[in-house]
Formats: C-alpha cells, structure tokens, sequence
C-alpha cells in the first residue's frame, strides 16, 4: 500500500522547499567550518532564546551522542540524537564542512553519522527556537532539517507525515533504538507496534488510531493539540486535545521505552505552571493500558518480555515483574523477560519429579496466546493436575472451569483486575529430598533449594531422636542407637542442628523483623549465612519464666515426634543457658489468618479447600499417626502457616501435650484461644484429641466464610457468631446465605455446604458426638455420607 516513489519524492520536495522561520538570527548561523567536538567543554550551538541546544551530550562513561536538547531544564531532556546506536567516543567531532557536508567523525577521522542532504550548496545552518536543527541554502531554502528526521519524539510544529515513525529507546538511560515503533502508514492508520529486536521490522500491533485509512499527517500544534489531519487538511482526530500554550509550556511526545507514547508538559515559570509541578508530567499518553494490549501478536514476548508479567501501577506506567520463581534475564533491563530460576520437569519417563512442583498462584493473571491445550469444563483440581503430570506444561490458566495450558516461553503476561480466574505458574518446590547423608551437599540445585525436610529425612534418622534424648532426657521406646553426638555441631546430612546464641543472633541481625509473637515468645525473620542466606523463621522463648521452658520443651518434643508434609518443620534448636530459641523453616505466605481476614483480595476458593484438606490432615496425622498421640490444644488461623505455594501447615505446638493412647487428663488452667477452645476445657471434662477437632470445625467455618467466628461488623444480630448462624442456616435449609457474594464458592457449592455440615459436626458441644479427624477428613474428601448433625448446642452437661 505504498505510495508510487515519484509521489513521495514530489512530497518531500514540497517539505524542503518551505522557507524557514525568520526567528534565527544571523549571528545565530553556524557558518560553514563551523564545529563541535565531544569533551567536557559543552560547546553547543543554542538557539535564539536559549531554549534549545545542539551539541554532544555524555550519555555513558566514555559514550556522547550528537542530540538536540532542552537546554533550560537541569534534565537537559533529549529530543533528538544522530547517532543513537552508535556512540561517539571522547574527541569525536560534528562539522559543518566548508564544502556544505554535515559530517560527524571520530577521533580518528571515521564517519560516525551525516546529514542525509537531498540536494546541495548548504550555506549555513541554525538550531531554531521550534528545537529544529536546519541546513539551508543562501536563499534560506532549507536542505535538511531535524524535523524530518525524528527519532523517539515530536515537538510542536512538528509535523509527522505518512511514512513518518518513531522509534523508542531501549530503556530509561540507554538511547539506542528499542523495541517499540509508532508509524503513520501509508495506509493512512497511525500504528504503534512491537518490534522483532533488534530488526526494524515490526511484529505486533497493540495499538492503532480509529482514522478508518484517511490520516495524512499528524500534527502537533503550538496549542498543545495533536490530531491527524485528512488529505484536504479536516482535523481527522486527536491524540491529544488537553491543550496547553507553548509560549508557558515546554512540551514533547514522546514514544517512550516502555512502549506508551506521552504528551509531557514542563512548566517554563513557576508564574504560568498553573499549578502543574516544575517537571515534565504527563499530559495526555497512550495506549491507556498496554499491559493489555488490544492487539497481542504470534509471536513475540509482548509489553514485558518472555515470562514477564505487566501491570499498571498508581501513576498508569506499566511495572515489569518476574514471577516468583523466575528473575530477570539482564538484571539491568526490566523488559528483558525472566528466566527460571530452578530446573524444569524433566519429560524422563522414569523421573518421578512430580512431587518435586507446585504452583505459584497468581490472581487476574495471565498469557493469552499461549495455550497449546484447552478443557472447557474441568475443576481447578484437575487442572493443575494436568499441568504436574505434564513436563511440557509450565502455566496454567483457570477461569471458570475453563483450563488453558501453556509451556514456557510464555508471553503476553499480564495482571489486571478485569482478567479474572487465576494464573497458576509451576515451580520447583525448595526440597532437600536429595540431601541425604552422603549425597554431594555442594551440588548447586540441592543448595538453591533447601527449605523442607521432608519426612524420610527426619523419620529414618534416629540419630535426631537421640540428640533429642540427649538434650532433654525425654524417653523414647523402641529406637536405639549407637551413634556418639555432641550436642552443638552440626549433623551432616540430617538437617537438624543445634546452634549457639551467637549464631542466632547473627542470622536474624540482632532480631530486627519480627514476623509475629505468641504468649511467651516472639517469631523473627532470619538468614542463615552458612548455609546460602538461607531463610528461616526464629522462635525466641521469653527467658527465665517457667511457662517458657515448658513450653520450650513441649514444642520441641512433640514436633519432633512428627514428620509430615502439613506440619511446619523444625529445623534447629538454641538452648544455651537462659536462651531457648527454635529454628523452623520460613513460611513464605504467613498465617492462614492474614489470608483470610487481611487479604485485599477474596481469598481463592480451591486454596482454601486445599487448606482444609492440609489442616485436616495434619492433625488427623497428629492424632492418630504419630507414636505418640499429640493433642495440639491451640488450632487457630494464626497457627496454620502457608508456604510459597499456599500449603498449609501446622505450627506452634508451644501448647501441646503428649497423651498415652490410654491417657486422659482433666485440666486446671485453660489452654488455647477463645473462641476456638472446646467447651470441655471449662466444663472439668478430660480433655481429649476431640479439642482439637472442635478448633477445626470454627477454623473450617471461618475457612468457608473468610470471616472471624466472632465478627460484630455483621448485617443482623443473628450472625455475630458464625458457628450459631452456620447451624441456623443449616437448620432453615438456607445454607446458600453463607455464601453471600463468593463466586468461586457458589460454583462449587455442593462441597460448601458438604463442608459447613462436616464442620457443624466438629463444633458439638459433646465431644462423644464429634468425629475423630480421620472421620472428618473422609467426610470432606466425600468417601463417606455427610450424615444430618444435631444441633451443636443440644448437649447438657
Ligand atoms: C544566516 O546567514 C545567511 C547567509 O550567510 C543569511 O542570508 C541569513 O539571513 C542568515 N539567517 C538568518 C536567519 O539570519
Ligand atoms: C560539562 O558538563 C558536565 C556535566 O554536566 C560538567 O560536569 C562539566 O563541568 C561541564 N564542563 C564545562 C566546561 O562546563
Ligand atoms: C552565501 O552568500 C555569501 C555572501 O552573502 C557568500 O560569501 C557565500 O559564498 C554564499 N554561499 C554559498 C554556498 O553560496
Ligand atoms: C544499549 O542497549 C543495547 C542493546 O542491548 C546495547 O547493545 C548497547 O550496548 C547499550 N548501550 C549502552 C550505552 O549501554
Ligand atoms: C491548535 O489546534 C486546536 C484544535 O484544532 C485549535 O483550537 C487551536 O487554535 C490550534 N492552535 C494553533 C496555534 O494553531
Ligand atoms: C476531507 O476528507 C475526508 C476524508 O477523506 C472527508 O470525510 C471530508 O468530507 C473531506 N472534507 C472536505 C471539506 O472535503
Ligand atoms: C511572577 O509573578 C509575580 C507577581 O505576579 C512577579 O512579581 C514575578 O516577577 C513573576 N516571576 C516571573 C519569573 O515571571
Ligand atoms: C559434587 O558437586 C561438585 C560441584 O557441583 C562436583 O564438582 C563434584 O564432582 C560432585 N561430587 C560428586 C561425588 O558428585
Ligand atoms: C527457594 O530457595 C531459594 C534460596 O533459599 C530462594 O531464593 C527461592 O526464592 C526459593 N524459591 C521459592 C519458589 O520460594
């Protein structure tokens, strides 16, 4: 759709044949020999009224490039360059030659750049008030013209005809040509695109003028408007009609890095800023969210590059960020795209790496145009199933019960509220699996990712149990060792350490982030240095009160006794003099209550089942699994921690106690958190592993309706306390109520009420008629009937 070359050519002529602008004096002219070298000196050639300057500006340590300048403004912000991809070196020279070439050379005499002269006998040549740089004969017909030539921006009275483009800069502080494009075709549509970097041809469009094929030029007048205008010169549209004078303001547009064009305005008094600050702020810019680019192209990374993600911050520019899991691939350049940081699935087919993934969840995200798999009507479940059990998968989208599946280079990331559903990215879990005694602790993938001990590690090492006997003298049956310890080395292989007071402190910098406290203790965040910044969680127990030390020991002996995937792991222990400190692995996502009840966002629905079903299992292996029954007395949202990919876990077992099958104490003091503490607890009844169940039961209602059980910000007086409404509810066949406004859960709402009825049987006030968790887990996995519940309440004491 091209112009034929005669026509173009006759336009061109027209544009060089217009007279310049009487405004630049004569002793303003550069004469012909005139030149500028790049040095420190700053010679530059200004124009009439100082407000432009042409000359060398440094833009890296031993790189200038020849460009037209704001000269008044601290930022000296550029407008134009000759040589952008191509830096001149320190004594490199511009001349206007005595023969009328316009010649940039270095040092050595080698041409760098020239003016594209289209005719000759150039006689002079002046920077103009307008920030046009012009070539011009003796008659003052003008040869050549910056103007003609744009690089990243326009100015006012200058005029962008078809054919006409601009091209971005590679980043903020890099001037080299970028990887956006804005061009008015010869088709007459004004275009921004992508570029195939480091091509000049371009790839995608993401943006387009609505000018149906008429645009002829656009121009950008001294009123601060911008419009295309139509062949027979009718204002077509406009890009920008927030106007603002040019004789109170500096004003550019410019095609900036990121790939949005921007009408910025720069006040040039304080007197006529009309309140806008002395800086260039944005006027007018476009497109107004190219995070979501309404064209997304085949091929190519989109507005951040492969794997990134885009999203619009509070000042509408658009953030590139890699996920969790992946980092920049040129750490000085954010549109570079990401690149994992760990190793891929292996397509192996003996590799049973499956266990090794989880998923980072992202909410509004996604990659559209990248799909290579699709079902339209799956649950999340299996959707991310499909992905774990698939090496080629690395991404999934799920909205709906749609489920898209994408492999990596995923392009066209992006978050944004309007999107919906959730974008899962698979990671490599941080596991030691492979860190066992005598496996190579140097090898680089097992130290990049060392936070979980998994089970086989701690269960098979009766080495630990015996450190722990050691220490604390607690008894164990059945296990024997001969292996010879000391009690403040480090065990190779397996994972548990002891470490002195120093060591701690160190790691957490003299305990400075605290990450949460309990009634004897305080939870710091730390690194530890000898093991690659390695991030932990530091329980420090208040000295010398006895609470202290009792709870130190029950935690340490109970969790000990454990090793499964849902509860939080012990990684290490201080107990020198009155220092009792405990090290656990660092849960990444918090407290299940922060998810719940701070969170900006409503909490997604298939993780909070995931987390029912964790929580589940990790008391239903504390009560029923472990050697010994441990009763964890203190279940709440604060003690069910999540880690990077929302797998919850059970902490703080500072209240536990350890019963003998055939053990069941009645109790003095009352243990745990109102609110969650079974009525057992104040009634003189022993107190048995049911506690636990009842806690689980208000955890599980607070779970469903991502609200306190205790909540005085409610509608009607009925529903201050969500165990009694839940049971109202239930009992009116009005369990939908509960929901209110839950999408997520309304789709899915045969397992919401399958699970407020479970929890309605954990909540009953006689322990005899609650189920034991093992009941209870199979009722929320469905392998057993959901029989109708009595009322909570019914039992009397
Ligand atoms: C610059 O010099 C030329 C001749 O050297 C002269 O004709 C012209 O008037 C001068 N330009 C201006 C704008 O004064
Ligand atoms: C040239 O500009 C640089 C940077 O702005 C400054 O450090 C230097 O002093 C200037 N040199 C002269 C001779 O003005
Ligand atoms: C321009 O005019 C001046 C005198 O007005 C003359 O000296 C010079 O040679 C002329 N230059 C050209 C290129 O014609
Ligand atoms: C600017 O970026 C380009 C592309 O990555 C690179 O080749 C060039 O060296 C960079 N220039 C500077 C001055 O860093
Ligand atoms: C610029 O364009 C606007 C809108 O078409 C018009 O109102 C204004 O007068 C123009 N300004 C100049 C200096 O031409
Ligand atoms: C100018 O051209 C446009 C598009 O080609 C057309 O819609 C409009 O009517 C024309 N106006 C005049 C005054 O010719
Ligand atoms: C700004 O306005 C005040 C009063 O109107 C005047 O005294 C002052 O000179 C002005 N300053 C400039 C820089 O124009
Ligand atoms: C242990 O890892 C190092 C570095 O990764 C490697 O050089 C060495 O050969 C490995 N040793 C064994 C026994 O695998
Ligand atoms: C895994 O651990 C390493 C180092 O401890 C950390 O940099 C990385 O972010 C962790 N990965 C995830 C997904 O948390």
């Amino acid at each position: 759709m091209d112009f034929p070359v005669s026509c173009k050519l006759s336009f061109i002529m027209l544009i060089i044949m217009l007279p310049i602008s009487a405004t630049a004096q004569s002793n303003r002219n550069v004469t012909l020999g005139s030149f500028i070298v790049a040095d420190n000196s700053n010679s530059t050639w200004k124009s009439p009224s100082g407000e432009f300057a042409f000359g060398f500006k440094q833009v890296s340590p031993g790189g200038y490039l020849l460009a037209i300048v704001f000269d008044e403004m601290p930022e000296r912000t550029i407008v134009w360059s000759a040589n952008r991809d191509n830096l001149a070196e320190q004594g490199s020279r511009v001349q206007l030659s005595p023969d009328g070439r316009f010649v940039l050379n270095d040092p050595r005499g080698q041409r760098i750049w020239a003016a594209d002269l289209a005719g000759s006998g150039v006689a002079y040549g002046a920077m103009l008030d307008s920030g046009n740089f012009v070539l011009a004969r003796n008659n003052s017909v003008v040869v050549w013209q910056s103007f003609d030539h744009p690089t990243d921006t326009l100015l006012p009275a200058q005029v962008l005809s078809q054919d006409g483009s601009l091209f971005s800069s590679f980043s903020e502080r890099n001037f080299s040509r970028g990887r956006f494009k804005f061009i008015l075709q010869t088709d007459g549509n004004l275009v921004l695109y992508t570029l195939n970097y480091p091509m000049v041809d371009h790839d995608a469009a993401y943006w387009s003028s609505i000018s149906n094929g008429v645009g002829f030029q656009l121009m950008f007048n001294q009123s601060g408007f911008i419009y295309i205008t139509a062949r027979n010169g009718t204002i077509f549209s406009y890009l920008s009609s927030n106007g603002v004078s040019s004789s109170q303001f500096y004003q550019r547009f410019t095609l900036e890095y990121d790939g949005v064009v921007r009408h910025y305005v720069y006040p040039k008094s304080a007197n006529s800023s009309g309140g806008r600050p002395m800086e260039w702020s944005v006027n007018v810019f476009l497109p107004s969210n190219i995070c979501l680019g309404t064209i997304v192209g085949d091929t190519g990374g989109g507005a951040c590059g492969f794997n990134g993600l885009c999203s619009l911050g509070t000042d509408q520019r658009p953030i590139c960020t890699c996920p969790t899991g992946y980092s920049l691939m040129d750490p000085n350049d954010r549109l570079s795209g990401c690149k994992p940081d760990f190793v891929r699935q292996s397509c192996d087919r003996n590799s049973q790496e499956t266990d090794d993934f989880g998923f980072i969840s992202m909410a509004n995200t996604d990659w559209p145009n990248s799909d290579y798999y699709y079902f339209p009507s799956v649950s999340e479940d299996l959707c991310r199933r499909s992905c774990l059990g698939d090496c080629f998968c690395d991404a999934v989208f799920y909205r709906g019960g749609q489920c898209w599946k994408k492999g990596i280079p995923l392009p066209n990331g992006r978050i944004d509220s309007s999107i919906g559903g959730v974008g899962l990215l698979k990671i490599r879990l941080n596991t030691t699996r492979n860190n066992r005694p005598g496996s190579n602790i140097s090898n680089k993938s097992n130290n990049r990712s060392a936070l979980i001990i998994t089970g086989s590690v701690l269960l098979g090492s009766s080495v630990f149990l015996n450190l722990l006997l050691f220490v604390f003298g607690f008894r164990f049956k059945g296990r024997k060792s001969k292996t010879n310890i000391q009690p403040y080395t480090f065990l190779p292989g397996v994972n548990i350490r002891s470490f002195s007071f120093n060591e701690l402190q160190e790691a957490t910098d003299g305990f400075k982030e605290e990450l949460g406290s309990g009634a004897c203790s305080t939870v710091y965040k730390g690194a530890l240095k000898d093991e690659n910044g390695k991030v932990v969680a530091v329980k420090k127990l208040d000295k010398i009160e006895k609470e202290a030390d009792q709870e130190f020991k029950a935690e340490v002996s109970s969790i000990s006794r454990t090793n499964h995937k849902n509860l939080v792991q012990l990684l290490g222990y201080c107990d020198e003099g009155q220092n009792r400190l405990l090290v656990y692995e660092f849960m990444k996502n918090g407290s299940l209550a922060n998810f719940l009840f701070e969170n900006p966002i409503k909490p997604n629905w298939y993780n909070r089942v995931q987390i029912a079903f964790a929580t589940a299992r990790g008391l239903c292996y504390l009560h029923e699994e472990c050697s010994t029954q441990i009763i964890h007395c203190d279940i709440k949202p604060q003690n069910v921690l999540l880690d990077e990919s929302h797998i919850a876990k059970i902490s703080d077992f500072g209240l536990a106690k350890l019963l003998k099958p055939d053990q069941t104490k009645t109790t003095t003091g009352i243990r745990g958190t109102r609110g969650y503490v079974a009525p057992e607890w104040f009634r003189n009844m022993p107190i048995t592993v049911k506690v636990d169940v009842y806690s689980f039961g208000i955890l599980l209602l607070e779970l469903l309706c991502c609200r306190k059980n205790y909540e005085t910000n409610v509608e009607n007086e009925c529903e201050v306390i969500l165990a009694d409404w839940a049971y109202d509810c239930y009992k009116e066949g009005k369990l939908n109520s509960l929901v209110a406004d839950d999408e997520e859960a309304i789709d899915d709402i045969k397992r919401f009420e399958k699970f407020v009825i479970t929890a309605i049987w954990c909540i009953q006030e006689d322990p005899a008629l609650r189920p034991h968790m093992k009941r209870v887990m199979h009722m929320l996995e469905g392998s057993v009937e959901v029989p109708a519940p009595p009322d909570p309440t019914s039992f009397i004491s």
